[in-house]
Protein backbone atom coordinates (compact mmCIF):
# COMPACT_ATOMS: atom_id res chain seq x y z
CA UNK A 1 0.00 0.00 0.00
CA UNK A 2 1.29 3.48 -1.06
CA UNK A 3 1.56 6.51 1.94
CA UNK A 4 -1.79 7.61 0.17
CA UNK A 5 -3.91 4.12 1.51
CA UNK A 6 -5.33 4.35 -2.23
CA UNK A 7 -6.44 7.58 -1.95
CA UNK A 8 -6.18 9.86 -5.24
CA UNK A 9 -3.95 12.41 -4.76
CA UNK A 10 -2.81 13.23 -8.93
CA UNK A 11 -5.37 15.90 -8.88
CA UNK A 12 -5.44 18.73 -6.11
CA UNK A 13 -8.71 19.44 -4.71
CA UNK A 14 -11.13 22.27 -5.70
CA UNK A 15 -11.20 24.99 -3.27
CA UNK A 16 -14.33 25.06 -1.17
CA UNK A 17 -16.04 26.55 1.54
CA UNK A 18 -18.10 24.02 3.81
CA UNK A 19 -20.75 26.51 5.46
CA UNK A 20 -22.09 23.54 8.37
CA UNK A 21 -18.39 23.02 9.55
CA UNK A 22 -18.88 26.70 11.24
CA UNK A 23 -18.69 26.21 14.68
CA UNK A 24 -22.19 28.98 15.18
CA UNK A 25 -23.63 26.60 12.32
CA UNK A 26 -23.05 23.51 14.10
CA UNK A 27 -24.34 25.02 17.52
CA UNK A 28 -27.96 26.14 15.70
CA UNK A 29 -28.11 22.15 13.94
CA UNK A 30 -27.39 20.65 17.32
CA UNK A 31 -30.14 23.23 19.06
CA UNK A 32 -32.68 22.42 16.15
CA UNK A 33 -32.52 18.67 17.25
CA UNK A 34 -32.90 19.90 21.45
CA UNK A 35 -28.89 19.17 21.92
CA UNK A 36 -27.58 21.86 23.82
CA UNK A 37 -23.53 22.20 23.25
CA UNK A 38 -20.82 23.66 24.90
CA UNK A 39 -19.14 25.52 22.06
CA UNK A 40 -21.09 28.48 21.74
CA UNK A 41 -19.70 32.29 21.83
CA UNK A 42 -16.27 30.76 23.83
CA UNK A 43 -12.85 30.01 22.81
CA UNK A 44 -12.53 26.36 21.17
CA UNK A 45 -10.33 23.70 20.43
CA UNK A 46 -11.55 22.89 16.98
CA UNK A 47 -10.30 20.44 14.68
CA UNK A 48 -10.80 19.72 11.03
CA UNK A 49 -9.32 16.59 9.59
CA UNK A 50 -8.38 16.32 5.93
CA UNK A 51 -8.93 20.35 5.44
CA UNK A 52 -7.81 20.28 1.33
CA UNK A 53 -6.98 23.96 0.48
CA UNK A 54 -8.05 24.93 3.79
CA UNK A 55 -10.40 27.51 2.74
CA UNK A 56 -13.00 26.92 5.33
CA UNK A 57 -10.97 26.26 8.55
CA UNK A 58 -8.67 29.45 7.77
CA UNK A 59 -12.40 31.28 7.33
CA UNK A 60 -13.50 29.75 11.01
CA UNK A 61 -10.12 30.56 12.47
CA UNK A 62 -10.67 33.53 11.45
CA UNK A 63 -13.80 34.30 12.57
CA UNK A 64 -13.41 32.39 16.06
CA UNK A 65 -12.08 32.37 19.27
CA UNK A 66 -9.75 29.41 19.99
CA UNK A 67 -7.41 27.46 18.43
CA UNK A 68 -8.16 26.01 15.24
CA UNK A 69 -6.34 23.12 13.99
CA UNK A 70 -6.15 20.88 10.72
CA UNK A 71 -4.19 18.34 8.86
CA UNK A 72 -4.23 17.43 5.48
CA UNK A 73 -1.27 15.29 3.72
CA UNK A 74 -0.96 16.65 0.63
CA UNK A 75 1.62 19.64 0.33
CA UNK A 76 0.27 21.36 -2.40
CA UNK A 77 -2.91 21.79 -0.30
CA UNK A 78 -1.08 22.21 3.08
CA UNK A 79 1.32 24.81 1.33
CA UNK A 80 -1.38 26.71 -0.40
CA UNK A 81 -3.88 26.91 3.06
CA UNK A 82 -0.73 27.96 4.90
CA UNK A 83 -0.77 31.20 3.10
CA UNK A 84 -4.15 32.06 4.39
CA UNK A 85 -3.36 30.78 8.09
CA UNK A 86 -0.78 33.67 8.25
CA UNK A 87 -3.44 35.75 8.79
CA UNK A 88 -6.37 33.42 10.31
CA UNK A 89 -3.79 31.87 12.38
CA UNK A 90 -4.95 28.54 11.97
CA UNK A 91 -2.60 25.58 12.99
CA UNK A 92 -2.02 23.46 10.21
CA UNK A 93 -0.21 20.06 10.13
CA UNK A 94 0.40 18.16 7.12
CA UNK A 95 0.48 14.71 8.79
CA UNK A 96 -1.37 11.89 7.80
CA UNK A 97 -4.45 11.18 10.43
CA UNK A 98 -2.51 8.15 11.52
CA UNK A 99 0.61 10.12 12.04
CA UNK A 100 -1.61 13.33 13.69
CA UNK A 101 -2.96 11.11 16.18
CA UNK A 102 -0.30 10.58 17.60
CA UNK A 103 0.33 14.07 18.85
CA UNK A 104 1.54 14.62 22.37
CA UNK A 105 0.44 17.63 22.29
CA UNK A 106 -3.34 17.47 20.91
CA UNK A 107 -6.21 18.80 23.58
CA UNK A 108 -9.32 17.61 24.15
CA UNK A 109 -10.76 18.94 21.35
CA UNK A 110 -14.28 20.75 21.22
CA UNK A 111 -14.83 20.21 17.76
CA UNK A 112 -13.66 17.87 15.65
CA UNK A 113 -15.09 18.18 11.75
CA UNK A 114 -14.24 16.60 8.41
CA UNK A 115 -16.20 17.01 5.13
CA UNK A 116 -16.01 15.51 1.66
CA UNK A 117 -13.01 12.69 2.96
CA UNK A 118 -14.75 9.58 4.77
CA UNK A 119 -16.16 8.17 1.61
CA UNK A 120 -12.32 8.69 0.15
CA UNK A 121 -10.39 7.08 2.88
CA UNK A 122 -9.69 3.35 3.83
CA UNK A 123 -11.50 1.44 6.13
CA UNK A 124 -7.98 1.89 7.73
CA UNK A 125 -7.61 5.41 7.93
CA UNK A 126 -12.16 5.04 8.69
CA UNK A 127 -10.68 3.44 12.08
CA UNK A 128 -7.64 5.63 12.93
CA UNK A 129 -10.14 8.75 12.69
CA UNK A 130 -12.79 7.34 14.87
CA UNK A 131 -9.57 6.26 17.82
CA UNK A 132 -9.05 9.84 17.49
CA UNK A 133 -12.73 10.84 18.29
CA UNK A 134 -13.27 8.71 20.94
CA UNK A 135 -9.98 9.63 22.57
CA UNK A 136 -10.00 13.44 22.39
CA UNK A 137 -13.29 14.54 22.22
CA UNK A 138 -14.02 16.43 24.75
CA UNK A 139 -17.41 15.99 26.60
CA UNK A 140 -20.27 17.80 25.27
CA UNK A 141 -18.15 18.28 21.89
CA UNK A 142 -19.19 17.64 18.89
CA UNK A 143 -17.88 15.66 15.75
CA UNK A 144 -19.42 16.66 12.47
CA UNK A 145 -19.38 14.54 9.20
CA UNK A 146 -20.43 15.02 5.79
CA UNK A 147 -19.87 14.34 2.57
CA UNK A 148 -21.46 15.26 -1.15
CA UNK A 149 -24.15 13.02 -2.46
CA UNK A 150 -25.67 12.85 -6.01
CA UNK A 151 -29.09 14.13 -5.25
CA UNK A 152 -27.46 17.38 -3.48
CA UNK A 153 -24.85 17.66 -6.04
CA UNK A 154 -26.82 16.48 -9.73
CA UNK A 155 -26.63 20.10 -10.64
CA UNK A 156 -22.94 20.93 -10.01
CA UNK A 157 -22.17 17.24 -11.64
CA UNK A 158 -23.90 18.62 -15.00
CA UNK A 159 -22.15 21.98 -15.15
CA UNK A 160 -18.33 19.33 -14.38
CA UNK A 161 -19.66 17.28 -17.17
CA UNK A 162 -20.46 20.12 -19.58
CA UNK A 163 -17.45 21.92 -18.71
CA UNK A 164 -14.84 18.64 -19.11
CA UNK A 165 -16.44 18.12 -22.49
CA UNK A 166 -15.71 21.89 -23.65
CA UNK A 167 -12.27 21.15 -22.44
CA UNK A 168 -11.93 17.78 -24.53
CA UNK A 169 -12.94 19.45 -27.40
CA UNK A 170 -10.96 22.04 -26.94
CA UNK A 171 -7.93 19.83 -26.18
CA UNK A 172 -8.69 18.14 -29.87
CA UNK A 173 -8.49 21.77 -31.62
CA UNK A 174 -5.87 23.38 -33.64
CA UNK A 175 -5.17 26.13 -30.52
CA UNK A 176 -4.89 22.73 -28.32
CA UNK A 177 -0.94 23.81 -27.98
CA UNK A 178 -1.89 27.47 -27.34
CA UNK A 179 -4.35 26.64 -24.67
CA UNK A 180 -2.86 23.40 -23.41
CA UNK A 181 -1.64 24.55 -19.88
CA UNK A 182 -4.46 26.31 -18.43
CA UNK A 183 -6.72 23.72 -20.30
CA UNK A 184 -4.98 20.80 -18.87
CA UNK A 185 -5.51 22.53 -14.82
CA UNK A 186 -9.28 23.85 -15.27
CA UNK A 187 -10.31 19.64 -16.83
CA UNK A 188 -8.26 18.62 -13.27
CA UNK A 189 -10.29 21.02 -11.39
CA UNK A 190 -13.76 19.68 -13.16
CA UNK A 191 -12.45 16.25 -13.17
CA UNK A 192 -11.54 16.64 -8.78
CA UNK A 193 -15.50 18.39 -9.30
CA UNK A 194 -17.04 15.57 -10.08
CA UNK A 195 -15.58 12.90 -7.97
CA UNK A 196 -16.05 14.99 -4.98
C1 LIG B 1 -12.04 15.25 -1.08
S1 LIG B 1 -10.95 16.26 -0.20
C2 LIG B 1 -12.00 17.30 0.79
C3 LIG B 1 -11.28 18.52 1.24
C4 LIG B 1 -12.08 19.52 2.10
N1 LIG B 1 -12.57 18.90 3.30
C5 LIG B 1 -13.17 20.17 1.31
O1 LIG B 1 -14.33 19.78 1.46
O2 LIG B 1 -12.87 21.07 0.51
C6 LIG B 1 -10.28 15.11 1.01
C7 LIG B 1 -9.03 15.64 1.71
O3 LIG B 1 -8.61 14.71 2.71
C8 LIG B 1 -7.20 14.57 2.65
N2 LIG B 1 -6.85 13.22 3.14
C9 LIG B 1 -7.34 12.05 2.66
N3 LIG B 1 -6.82 11.02 3.36
C10 LIG B 1 -6.00 11.56 4.29
C11 LIG B 1 -5.17 11.01 5.32
N4 LIG B 1 -5.08 9.69 5.52
N5 LIG B 1 -4.46 11.86 6.09
C12 LIG B 1 -4.52 13.21 5.89
N6 LIG B 1 -5.28 13.78 4.94
C13 LIG B 1 -6.02 12.97 4.15
C14 LIG B 1 -6.84 14.79 1.19
O4 LIG B 1 -5.51 15.21 1.01
C15 LIG B 1 -7.86 15.83 0.75
O5 LIG B 1 -7.37 17.14 0.84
Amino acid sequence: MDWTHGYVQSIDYTHHYCRELSPSLLDFACLSRGISTNIADRPLEYLELGFGQGLSLNVHAAASQGEFWGTDFIPAHVANARELAAHSGARLFEDSFEDFARRADLPELDVIGMHGTWSWISAQNRAVVLDLVRRKLAPGGVFYLSYNALPGCAAELERSQARIRDLRDLERSPRRRWLSGQSQEALGRSQACTFA
